[in-house]
């Protein structure tokens, strides 16, 4: 049965994406359709000519049966809790793999994954759900990555490496072959990192060293970057549930 896909988040990645899975449907009819998800409607994912649903008319409107959900958010922490809101409503992830990404067939992609251009994911490697690697990144041998990480453009992860879940990997990074980068870490843009990092840290630098705590799990600091999701997931771990409106950068 052909299904639909579903973009949720439909900023600046939510329109990659769609372009790559668009491109993927020219080499394999994969998607019937390919449509956003967005509170948002100021959002540009219109420009790509395709229909956008708020949440609540997805869930509303849409069969699980036949439809996927990809999550086109850059921030590792937002990524997992929007996952988790589309799984506790019985939808499931799909995968976007661009035509041009080459994933050894040894290795192991999860759920929700998005691989995009020119990526290389190696022998053995294990992709865990909702990972996002991104333009011109390399996955070495046996390297293992966490669910709902993000390696960013350009990366090179090295072989036999372990990346924990909810990392974000910065631009230009480098990682050592058998390195531990622990849970919910950053490392900052253009980082080598030569040795472990504990979880919950941010580390930059060549050599990459820890900086401080992780505190506040955001990446994007900036206003342009900063999300209403991000904000979104402060108040529902304060056990308020409010509507996130799911604008991104
Ligand atoms: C690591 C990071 C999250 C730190 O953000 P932050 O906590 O807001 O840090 P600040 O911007 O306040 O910088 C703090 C200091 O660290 C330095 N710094 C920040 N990131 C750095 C990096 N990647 N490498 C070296 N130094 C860095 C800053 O210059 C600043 O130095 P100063 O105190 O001497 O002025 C951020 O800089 C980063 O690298 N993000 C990833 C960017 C990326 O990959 N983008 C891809 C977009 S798709």
């Amino acid at each position: 049965m052909a299904m639909r896909l579903f973009i949720y988040c439909a900023g600046g990645l939510g329109r990659e994406t769609y372009d790559i899975a668009a491109n993927a449907n020219c080499n394999r009819a994969q998607w019937s359709e390919i449509c956003f998800i967005d509170d948002d409607t100021t959002t540009k994912g219109h420009a790509c000519g395709a229909r956008q649903f708020t949440y609540t008319e997805f869930t509303s409107d849409c069969l699980p049966d036949d439809s996927r959900v990809v999550i086109a958010h850059g921030e590792p922490r937002v990524r997992r809790m929007l996952a988790d809101r589309v799984r506790s409503n019985n939808f499931a992830l799909g995968n976007v793999v661009d035509p041009t990404a080459r994933v050894s067939p040894s290795a192991r992609l999860g759920d929700g994954v998005i691989v995009f251009p020119y990526t290389y994911v190696s022998s053995c490697a294990i992709i865990g759900d909702n990972v996002l690697l991104s333009v011109g990144s390399g996955v070495g041998h046996d390297t293992v990555i966490g669910d709902h990480t993000v390696v960013s453009s350009l990366v090179s992860v090295s072989g036999n490496c372990l990346l924990g879940s909810g990392c974000y990997i910065g631009t230009k990074s480098c990682i050592k072959e058998n390195v531990r980068v622990g849970e919910n870490t950053i490392i900052g843009m253009g980082s080598c990192v030569f040795r472990d990092i504990d979880p919950e840290m941010v580390a930059l630098g060549n050599p990459a060293r820890e900086i401080r705590r992780n505190v506040d799990h955001r990446v994007f600091t900036s206003s342009k970057f900063c999300s209403a999701g991000v904000e979104y997931l402060g108040q529902q771990e304060d056990g308020n549930s409010q509507q996130p409106s799911d604008r991104r950068q």
